[in-house]
Formats: C-alpha cells, sequence, structure tokens
C-alpha cells in the first residue's frame, strides 16, 4: 500500500530514515515516497486501461509543483477549481487539454485565463454561470467546451463536509433540470457542450453510490442524445476513499470494474478526478514531541506540528494513524496528541492508545498527503512547514520552510502610521 516501514525498529520512508531527514530538515515536515505516488497512480489508471479514459488528478488534494510534474510525467491531467490551480498545473507541464475546471464560483479573470489558456473543458455547477461563460468566451473570440456538473441526489455516506452530491449541496445542477440547461447552453453562440460530470463525495468507502449515480447519469445521456445533444466526455469526479483507520474502501480495480461495467458499449471519453486515492498514504507529516503534560483527567503530547499544518483532524474530526519514528519497545498509553495553537481544536488524536513518547521523539502522522499541505495555512504566524520527497535512498526538499519574511510579504504599513 505505501513505502512507510520499519527497519530495524525505525522507520524508512523507502530506504531513507525518517529522522535522518528530520536531522536536515528539522520538525514539522510533510514527506512523500515517489514510488508509492507512482505505484498509486499507475495501479488506478491502468485500472482504466480496456476503456477511453483520462485521469485528471486531483490537484486540490495536493499542489506541490514536483508532485503535478511527477504525475505529468505520468501522462495525467488536472481537475482544477481556481485560477491559482491552473497556474499551478500549467507551470508542472500539465498540458492544458487535459485540464478540466470544476466549483461552484469562478470569478471571471479565472474563466478568461482558464479560456486563453484552452483547457478541455469547463464543469458548470449553474444557468447563471453558463451565461458568464458565454460572455465571456464571446468578449474573447472563444468557444467553451463544458459539460454540465449535476447533482444526482445520491447519498454517498461520507462525512456531510464532503458529501457533495445530495439535493441540499450547493454543487451542480439538479439532474432533472439538466436537459433544460442542456438545451440552453447548446443555443448559445460561444458554448461547445462536451460532456456530462458529476462528483458526489469524498472518501467514500462503497462502490455502490458511484453505481448509482452513474446509472442516473447514463438515463439522462441517452435522453440527451435523443434529443440531439452529444455526449463525448463524461467525467465521474474523485471521490474514493482510503483506510485511515479500518475502513476498507474497494480498491482501484474494484471501482474501475463496477464503473467500467456500467460503460460497456459506450464511445464516451471517461474523465476520473482522483486525490485523495492516490495522495493519501502517500505522505506523512513528522513533528517533534515538544513537552508531555499530565492532568487529572488526562495525559496530552505537545507537539510542534498543529492544525494550521493538519488541519483534517479539527475540521472534520477525522482519524490519521500515530507511529513512533522510533520503536524502543515504548509501553502504550492512552493521550491527546495536540499542537500549541490557542485552540481547544488543535489536535491530531484524543484519548488515543499510542507510544509512551518522551521530549524530543519524532512521531508520524500518517495518511496525511492529501489534503494535509494543501489546506495548511499561517495561522497563529507560523511559516509553513517544508515539504520533502524521498526517491529510493535519497531526499529532494520540494518545498522550503516558509521563513519570518514569507509572513509579511506583501504586507504594507500605511504612510499615516509610519
Ligand atoms: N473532483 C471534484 C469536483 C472534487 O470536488 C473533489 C474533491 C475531487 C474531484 C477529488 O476527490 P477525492 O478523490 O480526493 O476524494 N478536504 C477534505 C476533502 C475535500 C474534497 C473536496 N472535493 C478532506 O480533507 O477530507
Amino acid at each position: 500500500m505505501h513505502h512507510f516501514q520499519y527497519t530495524d525498529n525505525r522507520l524508512h520512508c523507502e530506504k531513507v530514515s525518517v529522522s535522518e531527514i528530520a536531522r536536515e530538515v528539522s520538525t514539522p515536515f510533510y514527506l512523500y515516497s515517489h514510488a508509492t505516488l507512482c505505484k498509486h497512480f499507475r495501479a488506478f489508471d491502468s485500472s482504466f486501461n480496456e476503456i477511453k479514459h483520462l485521469t485528471c488528478f486531483s490537484v486540490k488534494s495536493n499542489s506541490n509543483l514536483a508532485i503535478l510534474r511527477l504525475f505529468a510525467r505520468q501522462g495525467s491531467g488536472a481537475d482544477i477549481v481556481s485560477g491559482g490551480e491552473l497556474y499551478r498545473t500549467l507551470k508542472a507541464g500539465i498540458a492544458p487539454e487535459k485540464v478540466v475546471y470544476s466549483g461552484v464560483g469562478k470569478k471571471t479573470d479565472d474563466i478568461e485565463y482558464a479560456l486563453n489558456s484552452d483547457i478541455l473543458m469547463f464543469n458548470v455547477e449553474s444557468p447563471m454561470e453558463i451565461l458568464r461563460l458565454n460572455e465571456v468566451a464571446g468578449r474573447l473570440g472563444k468557444k467553451a467546451r463544458i459539460a454540465i456538473r449535476v447533482n444526482p441526489d445520491v447519498d454517498p455516506k461520507t462525512h456531510p463536509y464532503i458529501s457533495t452530491g445530495l439535493k441540499e449541496n450547493k454543487f451542480g445542477i439538479d439532474i432533472a433540470e439538466a436537459p433544460g440547461q442542456y438545451a440552453m447552453a447548446a443555443s448559445l453562440e460561444n458554448i461547445r457542450v462536451y460532456g456530462l460530470s458529476c462528483h458526489i463525495g469524498s472518501q467514500l468507502t462503497e462502490v455502490s453510490p458511484f453505481v448509482d449515480a452513474l446509472r442516473k447519469l447514463k438515463t439522462l445521456i441517452a435522453g440527451l442524445e435523443a434529443s440531439g445533444i452529444q455526449i463525448n466526455y463524461l467525467d465521474v469526479g474523485g471521490g474514493l476513499g482510503i483506510t485511515y483507520d479500518r475502513e476498507q474502501p474497494p480498491d482501484p480495480g474494484q471501482y474501475a470494474r463496477a464503473i467500467r461495467a456500467e460503460l460497456k458499449a459506450s464511445d464516451m471519453t471517461l474523465i476520473l478526478e482522483p486525490g485523495r486515492v492516490i495522495m493519501g498514504n502517500a505522505g506523512i507529516l513528522v513533528t517533534e514531541v515538544l513537552y508531555t503534560k499530565t492532568t487529572k483527567e488526562k495525559k496530552f503530547f505537545i507537539v510542534d506540528a498543529a492544525m494550521n499544518d493538519l488541519l483534517r483532524p479539527s475540521l472534520y474530526n477525522s482519524y490519521h494513524s500515530i507511529w513512533p519514528v522510533k520503536k524502543a519497545g515504548l509501553k502504550n498509553v492512552k493521550a491527546d496528541i495536540v499542537g500549541p495553537i490557542c485552540e481547544s481544536g488543535d489536535f491530531f488524536a484524543r484519548d488515543r492508545d499510542v507510544a509512551l513518547f518522551e521530549p524530543g521523539d519524532l512521531m508520524a502522522i500518517m495518511s496525511a498527503g492529501a489534503y494535509g499541505f494543501s489546506m495548511s495555512s499561517n495561522y497563529n504566524s507560523r511559516p509553513r512547514v517544508c515539504e520533502v520527497m524521498v526517491k529510493e535512498d535519497r531526499f529532494y526538499i520540494i518545498r522550503q520552510r516558509e521563513s519570518f519574511q514569507d509572513l509579511i510579504k506583501g504586507e504594507q504599513i500605511p504612510d499615516f502610521l509610519s
């Protein structure tokens, strides 16, 4: 599953000792395994070899340039949601004709940037957005290729914050209204209808919601084709879950088989937007224990990483395994693992059985490769941590740790205060 393993009781990433990297770059830091990333991408992408498809890595899950370059080399496209993500994607060398752009609130200047870059298509999420695209494309003398993102009202059975395909969610256009919107879009001068898209949520651990959604899409496509609207690209989004704790999600092969079974005779190009399933278990966050503290109620391990570095536990109460970087026959204790930020929500684990760490020990917060660094911030004026990639027996810094100067970059004191 991944290349983080113990050799002589010391955690290694591929052939490099994690403590050795910590000595060089200090803590906290994100650490990614090149071999794991390649293996995950290939396992996913090759599961769809039998059909025409394009894997568009979901840039929001991890947008580091080196990581995007690695996927570009593997032939990946990109699923983006902002002008900033488009910028990174193009800088990393992903071809614009492999880029799909989703999101309910695309800004006009980002739309212009994407049109001028000639991306494959916009996954549009509202009737107003279709009109906006038509107008902006007209102004630029371009045609905007679109897929309508439909909301199929399928329960993905995941955390409510990352469910997107239910009627009450802000995403997509109600599937019942889609035919009317397609007809409207097809009548517009500067719009070219290319596809249909859908993304029902993230961290799905069953295949059935994907299949339920796909069946609804197929019915819609048949109706559209009967009315003369051709769908060339079917984008089924991302969402395949991973094992953080004891979840047993379908593996990419099972997921692909279920989807392929539904699309047997189809001539469409399938688009997939995986993020977490490729990145999640290919990265960890390494942190050092600063202090231990025992109160009447609890034991705390206070570490040098915090919620600004990895927000997922605070935001979704999500589970990340905690591994000691050096196994020293430590006995286990029940403890909270918390960061230095001034909020009680700043934790990585609560009432967890973990090794009895001592100050100075290193801890690995597992499964942090997706939505880890990309959701990090400078809250509490904490410089963002560095990112490191291991390839075999070498490691490479792929993002420098920020400095205090970086923290105030762009800030200005107006004259009247000088
Ligand atoms: N496509 C679209 C349109 C999406 O909105 C997303 C994720 C993906 C693809 C990729 O989904 P994945 O394969 O990674 O599940 N911050 C949350 C996850 C938010 C996901 C948002 N959309 C977390 O840390 O769990």
